[in-house]
């Protein structure tokens, strides 16, 4: 089995000493040593899929051609990203139906307990149909945050040329915020440096991220703790930080949770609440205004997001 011919491509996919050398010792792909072996004593044309683990993880289809001269044409094709995206779909199907079956376990239960052994028991009755209601406005959340994070990643590739005000957008997401920082008497603070910073982008999706990232700060922050917004900019980028002094992010986690439906220990050891989709949804829109999202910090101590927008200008 020497390999008497490799267009470009093949070499520079499997490196260029490919000519003149054994199949068997070059590729070291079992199925393909398999698929041409067989290919030789039937003739027939072979099709087969290869996962290659080294050096990095590639996902090829080959067509296994019998030629003249006893020679067996090998024909492949990188399918490594198509890969990719089905692996990723089938992970968010396999997501959302758990997120979902779960409260709709409990509404199911709760509709027997009320059929049954809550028959005649109004109280019991009264307490079923409130965890429905709970169970239900979860999964209301849950499809809106999704059908929200489905709209904005197909909108990604959308150039944004308004300006729209910061301390605006900040204003009104404080202040829808408001309530519920002081259900934990949590102090939000806006270091407003006077100046009005206008940004290249969409109000109402710069209105959706630091809503995410307020609504963050306070879910994973103690009572009677204190929330900073800082506006500044520099070079033509205006910089925005929220700061919290809430239970932090273990370091292993900073990269990953900005992923759809990752949620780190932190909040779930404390029992808080969520499905992970908040901090993918700011991602997306922060990649649309091509900004950037920092995140630094120190576990028990609190964290900082902050978030590079482009400063609008009108020429
Ligand atoms: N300010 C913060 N302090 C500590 N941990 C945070 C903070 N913001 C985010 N996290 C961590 O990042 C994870 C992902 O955040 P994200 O907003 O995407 O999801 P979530 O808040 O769990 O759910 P939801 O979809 O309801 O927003 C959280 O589960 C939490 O572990
Ligand atoms: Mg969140």
């Amino acid at each position: 089995n020497i390999i008497t011919f490799a267009n470009i491509p093949a070499l520079n996919f499997f490196g260029n000493k490919l000519i003149g050398q054994n199949i068997g010792s070059e590729l070291r792909i079992p199925d393909l040593l398999d698929a041409i072996d067989h290919n030789r004593q039937d003739k027939l044309i072979k099709k087969i899929d290869l996962e290659i683990k080294f050096p990095t993880y590639k996902y090829l289809k080959a067509d296994i051609i019998s030629a003249e001269l006893e020679n067996v044409i090998v024909i492949m094709r990188d399918y490594t990203e198509v890969k990719k995206s089905q692996d990723l779909r089938s992970d968010f199907v396999a997501n959302v139906s758990h997120e979902l079956k779960t409260p709709l376990t409990s509404i199911k239960g709760f509709l027997e307990v009320i059929e049954s052994s809550a028959k005649d028991d109004p109280q019991m009755q009264k307490k079923s149909i409130k965890i429905m209601q709970t169970q239900a406005n979860k999964m209301q959340i849950l499809i809106d945050d999704l059908l929200m994070l489905n709209r904005i990643e197909q909108q990604e590739h959308i150039k944004l040329r308004d300006g729209v005000s910061i301390n605006e957008v900040l204003k009104e997401v404080i202040s829808n915020c408001t309530e519920l920082a002081n259900e934990k008497s949590i102090n939000i603070k806006f270091i407003n440096s006077k100046k009005n910073f206008l940004v290249k982008g969409d109000k109402e999706k710069l209105t959706v991220l630091f809503k995410n990232i307020l609504d963050n700060a306070i879910k994973y922050s103690s009572p009677n703790t204190e929330i900073s917004f800082e506006a500044n900019s520099k070079n033509g980028k205006v910089l925005i930080a929220i700061h919290d002094q809430g239970i932090g992010i273990p370091k292993k986690d900073i990269l990953r949770i900005t992923e759809r439906f990752y949620r780190s220990d932190n909040g779930k050891k404390l029992k808080i609440e969520g499905t992970g989709i908040g901090l993918s949804i700011v991602k997306h829109i922060i990649n649309q205004h091509e900004g950037e999202l920092r995140i630094s910090s120190i576990e028990g101590k609190g964290s900082e997001f902050t978030v590079e927008l482009n400063e609008f200008n009108n020429y």
